[in-house]
């Protein structure tokens, strides 16, 4: 275990951030600051840039602390958790550190499996060793496949998982709550995320993936760009309005909110484990984001139609009243203000690479 930054000032009120370094991950380390907690990023970079901590210190005017080591590492995670704990409490643990790429789940499943799955149980035996009880784990619509209704609620079935990805969500969300079951000091939420965009407004921090983008945001302001060929949009022949496939997309900062939302309303429960719908509560087609795009950013996106995507889900949106309901959260970016971010956030990268 190595501990890469020091840091001088250290709060009561630690949150350890697995996969702190990630997209998600980072806009919460920045939300949680200005919540008044003390995130700790655990971290190996496995499908993160160092240059994301470079951001973060730009937007926070300070350094984190950052733990260098693999989640699947019981006993690395154990030195974290002794380390932080010698400084002050932990208040919970957000579990965002896991591999999300569809397509690769199925040409390495095993990856996934020991990744996503591993990490969640010694984190999970960690959390019980030291009577750590808040923990928020980032969970996805995935687990839904495509539902009978849309809007989605949290009553909706698992249905039998399109992925390896898909599968270690569901697989996680169950050894959660089997642990939840069993051990009296766990307070959970399941975050079950639709489909994050847009980036920090300043620029300073945004989705960085590593190699060619698999999800539609980075490709397209990568084509935009002219870093990549034309988007190709998957399928204009599905059952929907303009033939395209619908999604529910929240601005990446709304969705670091709720992360908060979920750590203040865990800290005054007693053995409480939810699943929470964490969406704009609206869907929006492939080719109208295409459009969204080009009038928040007055640019035209080179796009041509090609054939489906395997795997690909016709139609789904949140129904997010849970949500509102018990943490008081709700979205309150627009389509367009998150495509302006992620616009900004690319052009940014472009004069740093
Ligand atoms: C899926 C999962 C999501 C998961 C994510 C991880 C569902 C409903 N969502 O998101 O929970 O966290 O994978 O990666 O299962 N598209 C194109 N061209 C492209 C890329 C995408 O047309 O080059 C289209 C897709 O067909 C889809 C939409 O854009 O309709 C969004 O795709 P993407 O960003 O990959 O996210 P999901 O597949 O919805």
């Amino acid at each position: 275990m190595k501990a890469v930054v020091n840091f001088e000032t250290m709060k009561s009120q630690q949150v350890i951030v697995t996969g702190g370094a990630g997209y998600i991950g980072s806009h919460t380390v920045v939300e949680l600051i200005g919540a008044g907690f003390e995130p700790i990023i655990v971290d190996n970079f496995s499908n993160s840039h160092p240059r994301v901590l470079d951001g973060l210190e730009r937007i926070l005017n300070r350094k984190i602390q950052l733990f260098d080591v693999d989640c699947c590492d019981e006993s690395a995670l154990n030195g974290v958790f002794e380390s932080c704990l010698k400084r002050g409490n932990i208040a919970g643990v957000i579990h965002f550190a896991a591999f999300k790429a569809v397509g690769e789940s199925t040409a390495e499943p095993l990856k996934y499996f020991s990744n996503n799955i591993g990490s969640t149980a010694a984190l999970l035996a960690t959390m019980h060793r030291h009577g750590v009880g808040s923990f928020v784990f980032s969970s996805s619509c995935t687990i839904y496949g495509q539902p009978e209704q849309i809007p989605v609620d949290e009553t909706a079935p698992f249905l039998p998982a399109e992925s390896p990805y898909g599968y270690t969500k569901q697989a996680c969300e169950r050894l959660i709550s089997d642990a939840h079951s069993a051990h009296a000091e766990l307070n959970v939420t399941l975050l079950r995320y639709f489909n994050p965009i847009g980036a920090h407004p300043s620029g300073d921090i945004g989705e960085l993936p590593l190699g060619h983008p698999n999800n539609l945001i980075p490709f397209l302001t990568q084509a935009t760009a002219g870093l990549r060929d034309p988007l190709t949009v998957f399928g204009n022949d599905y059952p929907t309005p303009d033939g395209t496939c619908v999604r529910d997309y929240i601005h990446v900062i709304d969705l670091a909110r709720a992360h908060v939302a979920a750590l203040n309303w865990l800290k005054d429960q007693n053995h409480a484990c939810e699943a929470l719908n964490l969406g704009a509560g609206n869907g929006s087609s492939v080719l109208q984001v295409i459009e969204a795009f080009e009038s928040a950013n007055g640019i035209s996106v080179p796009y041509t139609i090609g054939p489906r995507r395997p795997g690909d889900v016709t139609a789904i949106y949140a129904d997010a009243k849970k949500a509102k309901d018990l943490l008081g959260w709700e979205c309150k970016h627009s389509l367009q203000e998150a495509l302006k971010d992620s616009w900004n956030w690319q052009k940014k990268l472009e004069h740093k690479s």
